[in-house]
């Protein structure tokens, strides 16, 4: 694998002026950003211009799901107030998916589009009349996000070796559920180390508390740095 996998860091924090605090003692060497619900519902487009102001680059994580043309304005929106890389649920269909990429499309941004969320499992899907397996399903959501024209999508790493198998090695992959060895697994279940997501082919790793809860974030952010550099 000859493409270097690339750390976001989630900004899962419930005030802007700590996430900005995080953000200039980490430094230089974190160039991306998550911006979450949390974050954004309450501080809006300050905190992606904040993280923008400092030459950081943003993803947007706010998983649109609407009709086709709210979705294709919401990305219009995202895309004016800074965000480079911005996600959209897989399963708001078809219509949606290439609405979205038309937006993505005339903003030159990034958008990819979220499969099954990893907190769903065979009982939720089928409460919900899917019969196909969370695997299947995460096959089916993301062979309609290729066909629309979307360039990739958020997946757990367990779900990275059958992604690139079957959709190849340029669909871009955004891989949450990192942590390196010996950290807290949290509420994760389906995680997988930064070395081996990045040995695995994920084009992004997104780690938020490994880095956010560590006595000297700069220090943890530099240490995955390194894994994913040596893997
Ligand atoms: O703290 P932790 O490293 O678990 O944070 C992972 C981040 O990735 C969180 O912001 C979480 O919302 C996000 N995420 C996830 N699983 C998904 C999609 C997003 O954990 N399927």
């Amino acid at each position: 694998m000859t493409k270097q996998t690339k750390l976001i860091s989630a900004l899962d924090v419930p005030e802007l002026s700590t996430a900005l605090q995080l953000v200039d003692r980490i430094g230089p060497s974190v160039e991306w950003y998550k911006v979450g619900k949390q974050l954004f519902t309450h501080y809006g487009p300050e905190a992606v211009h904040e993280l923008k102001a400092r030459g950081k680059r943003v993803f947007l994580d706010m998983k649109f799901h609407d009709i086709p043309n709210t979705v294709a304005q919401a990305i219009r929106s995202s895309a004016l107030i800074g965000a480079d890389l911005i996600n959209v649920h897989a399963s708001g269909g078809p219509a949606m998916l290439s609405a979205a990429a038309e937006a993505m499309r005339e903003a030159g941004k990034t958008v990819i589009a979220v499969t099954v969320l990893t907190s769903m499992d065979q009982s939720q899907l089928e409460a919900l009349g899917i019969t196909a397996t969370p695997a299947e399903q995460v096959v089916r959501l993301a062979g309609l996000t290729q066909s629309a024209g979307l360039p990739g999508v958020v997946c757990s790493a367990l779900e990275l070796p059958m992604l690139r198998e079957k959709f190849g090695p340029d669909f871009l992959t955004v891989v949450p559920g990192i942590r390196p060895a010996g950290a807290d697994a949290g509420d994760q279940k389906r995680i997988m180390t930064p070395a081996q997501a990045a040995q695995a082919g994920a084009d992004f790793i997104v780690v938020g508390r490994p880095i956010l809860a560590a006595p000297e974030p700069s220090e943890a952010a530099q240490k995955i740095l390194e894994e994913l550099k040596n893997a």
